[in-house]
């Protein structure tokens, strides 16, 4: 089996989803069910005795020792974080402590795991840490797409624990040998995304009549992915690719926030007209983010070369499936915007 931390958040969750759809390996998921966690997006599992759920804290060593060695998983895919630039800025603890000090214990622990075992099952073990570009910081207009070589400059307080989990990682592979990669993908988006990130507040505020806050001049370019495609990237890279190394993933797909409001507006104004007028009359603009990178873009030549991964979704095929599932599942909305959320957004936006 493997252990997939995180896998009851957006992006762990369809990989669990894909993983097991794709075949009959077993899963078994660490998750913490923090605001961001959700057993609902596993519901299709719930009868499924290959999925092993078990709430707990990356933080908890004792726990994952004694689920590594009760369970013994070929691999470990590592999700779990605080993934939130906005909640970074007004709470960097949390950050800190999940995406650093808790990558730094699920490393130790699978040192210990790792090194304690022989032969092909020695050689096999894989640690897949889950990463993000944010990491390589902002670029300039005319700036190359981030390479694998490309210095890190994280600027806000959650890019910057990620950056410093890349960097232990990196350290338990030269330092102790164990056999580690790193992916280092796009902004994500899909069915299952937690209503803070743009595409779902923009979907969900806008079927609420609610105003849609673009950030800044609405120009900060973002490299847009479908969450399937950066699952499958895992796999392949989980599969295929070579230890120590990180790979970049993205979908060539670079656009301005308020493109993409646009897009999501045109397309709600065909699937679900409001009589009171078109959806992009809703758009507002609110004070910038902090430290707010302007651009990111992905060079993902080395994934494509090395492992044959390409996207199976355009952009246009993806944002139209996104926008299906919300209209389709307006319940799942409705149970994660709950009293905390609520807060959130009074925090987040109350002010701006
Ligand atoms: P998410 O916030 O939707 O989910 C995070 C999950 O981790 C939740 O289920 C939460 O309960 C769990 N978790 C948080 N703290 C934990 C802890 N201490 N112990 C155990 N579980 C804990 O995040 P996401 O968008 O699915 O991102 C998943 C991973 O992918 C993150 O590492 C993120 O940095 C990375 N990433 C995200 C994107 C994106 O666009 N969303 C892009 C690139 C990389
Ligand atoms: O690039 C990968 C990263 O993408 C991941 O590592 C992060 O976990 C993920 O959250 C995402 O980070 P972003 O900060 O790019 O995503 P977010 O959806 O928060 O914002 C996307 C852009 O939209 C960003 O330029 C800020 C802007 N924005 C966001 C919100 C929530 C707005 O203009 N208005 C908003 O209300």
């Amino acid at each position: 089996m493997i252990l997939v931390t995180g896998g009851a958040g957006f992006i762990g969750a369809n990989f669990v989803l894909d993983w097991l759809r794709a075949g009959d390996e077993p899963v078994l998921n660490l998750d913490a069910l923090t605001y961001a966690g959700n057993l609902e997006n596993l519901a299709a599992l719930r009868d499924d005795s290959r999925h092993v759920f078990v709430q707990g804290d990356i933080c908890d060593r004792a726990l994952i020792d004694r689920l590594l060695a009760a369970q013994r998983p070929r691999a470990i895919v590592h999700f779990a974080a605080e993934s939130h630039v906005d909640r970074s800025i007004h709470g960097p603890a949390a950050f800190v402590r999940t995406n650093v000090e808790g990558t730094f214990t699920l490393l130790e622990a699978a040192r210990a795991y790792w090194s304690a075992l022989d032969g092909a099952e020695k050689a096999d073990f894989r640690f897949l840490h889950v990463s993000t570009d944010e990491v390589y910081g902002s670029l300039a207009p005319d700036d190359p797409p981030f390479a694998e070589t490309k210095a890190y400059e994280p600027n806000s307080p959650y890019s910057a624990s990620k950056a410093a989990s890349d960097h232990l990682v990196r350290a338990w592979y030269h330092t102790y040998g164990l056999p580690v990669l790193t992916t280092n993908c796009s902004n994500n988006y899909g069915p299952y995304q937690f209503p803070e990130k743009l595409i779902p507040l923009m979907i969900a505020n806008a079927l609420a009549g609610k105003p849609l806050p673009v950030y800044g001049d609405g120009r900060n370019v973002r490299d847009w992915l479908y969450v399937g495609d950066h699952c499958a990237a895992i796999r392949e890279v989980l599969a295929h690719g070579r230890l120590g190394e990180t790979y970049n993933v993205g979908g060539w797909n670079e656009m301005p926030n308020l493109e993409i409001v646009h897009t999501v507006c045109a397309l709600l104004d065909e699937l679900r007209p409001d009589p009171a007028g078109p959806h992009a009359r809703l758009i507002t603009y609110v004070a910038d983010r902090p430290g707010h990178d302007r651009r990111y873009a992905i060079d993902a030549r080395k994934i494509e070369r090395e492992l044959g991964w390409r996207p199976a979704e355009t952009f246009e095929t993806g944002i139209r499936k996104t926008v299906a599932w919300y209209l389709a599942n307006q319940d799942w909305v409705a149970h994660v915007q709950s009293g905390a959320y609520r807060e959130w957004v009074v925090r987040n936006y109350g002010e701006r």
